[in-house]
């Protein structure tokens, strides 16, 4: 159940007990989120049942099994048993991490998503994939645990920095590409509104997160455990995370995921699966967001190759893309939704993405 609404958080108390009525809930947030939302969020809940908010460190490098086992001690310190619903307030760092603690504390109890970023509204938070960072790479430890609600609040995106409100515009365009290119025409259109000054209060950004989602939840409910169809919204990923990895998560991850489509759509042309022209209207759409197109200098190109083959979308000897055939359309609906493409290719397409 995905609930949208602006003014929702103050809401939220009401919202999680129809979802997931338990006899403690606890929330999850980070120390940013928790300072503007937190007490709101809490307050919400006024009445007779108990509200405890646990605070993270913000950021990617908090997104660990470190984390996950203090989150889950201090869970235990205060003797929450199973009749227990986690809330995950925050962006797809607290999302990821705290739909983890909730898929295994106790065997598993409820967890409520409440996004607070474009990214994990129109994303991380649809779908019910959770899990932590090893150094061996991004999201390798985890668990499928669906949301009982997402609850979202645009009106909380008025405080994020612009950077990470373009990192979210990653992911629309990514929906676009993978789903509808209507959609994405309509994304490309309205992005200099959403990144004005007001634009995250906008009708059309509210139009834009219902779009995303519609889409996500869509391609989620014919796959919902990525046996075929669910694989093309891994677009950009698999050279999104090599890259977002080997920056030291100084990328943001839609930053990285942006590189990432930029060279897998160039990839997609290389291999002859894409129609010509395809990703300079990826390349272009990006750009138009103010998000990086090319692969940082420090990064070296044999470290992505390499790195792509620690990649989970690894399958046996070949690496598997989901690449585009045209915005909209993608490419492998007889094989599985995945393409297998040679290191050759890759390595060629990265020298391009360096000097493009
Ligand atoms: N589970 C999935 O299906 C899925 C899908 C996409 C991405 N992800 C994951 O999501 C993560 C990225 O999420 P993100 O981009 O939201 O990053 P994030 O959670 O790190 O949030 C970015 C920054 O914004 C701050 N912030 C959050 N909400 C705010 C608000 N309303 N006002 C002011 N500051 C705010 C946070 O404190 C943080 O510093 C990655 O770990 C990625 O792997 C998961
Ligand atoms: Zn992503």
């Amino acid at each position: 159940v995905v609930l949208a609404a602006p003014g929702a958080l103050d809401a939220l108390g009401d919202h999680v007990r129809a979802a997931a009525p338990a006899y403690r809930y606890v929330i999850i947030t980070d120390e940013t989120v928790g300072a503007l939302y937190g007490q709101r969020a809490a307050a919400s809940f006024a009445g007779t049942d108990t509200v405890e908010i646990l605070t993270i460190p913000p950021g990617e490098s908090m997104k660990t099994r470190d984390t996950w086992s203090a989150l889950t001690d201090q869970m235990l310190a205060a003797q929450y048993g199973r009749d227990t619903t986690v809330i995950a307030l925050g962006g797809g760092v607290v999302g990821d991490l705290a739909g983890f603690v909730a898929a295994t504390y106790m065997r598993g109890v409820p967890v409520v998503q409440v996004p607070t970023t474009l990214l994990a509204m129109i994303d991380a938070a649809i779908g019910g994939k959770t899990g932590v960072d090893t150094p061996r790479g991004k999201n390798l430890v985890g668990a499928f645990h669906p949301p009982a609600a997402v609850v979202v609040d645009q009106m909380v995106l008025a405080s994020l920095p612009l950077a990470v409100l373009k990192a979210g515009m990653a992911e629309a365009i990514k929906h676009g590409v993978i789903a509808d290119e209507a959609y994405f025409d309509r994304c490309v259109a309205v992005i200099p509104t959403l990144l004005a000054p007001g634009g995250t209060h906008s009708p059309a950004m509210g139009r834009l997160i219902a779009g995303s989602i519609g889409i996500k939840e869509h391609i989620v409910g014919q796959d919902a455990r990525e046996g075929g169809v669910r694989k093309i919204l891994n677009f950009g990923h698999t050279i999104g995370h090599a890259v977002e990895t080997l920056s030291g998560y100084a990328l943001l991850h839609g930053e990285a995921v942006a590189i990432g489509m930029t060279a897998e759509s160039m990839l997609a042309e290389r291999v002859g699966v894409a129609a010509p022209g395809t990703a300079t209207r990826v390349r272009n759409a990006l750009t138009r967001a103010g998000l990086p197109v090319a692969i940082p200098s420090g990064i070296a190109p044999s470290d992505v190759v390499a790195l792509t083959h620690g990649d989970k979308k690894r399958r046996g000897a070949t690496i598997e893309y989901a690449l585009p055939r045209a915005i909209g359309t993608m490419a492998g609906a007889d094989s599985g939704w995945a393409v297998a493409v040679d290191d050759k290719m890759v390595r060629a397409t990265l020298d391009d993405v360096y000097r493009s």
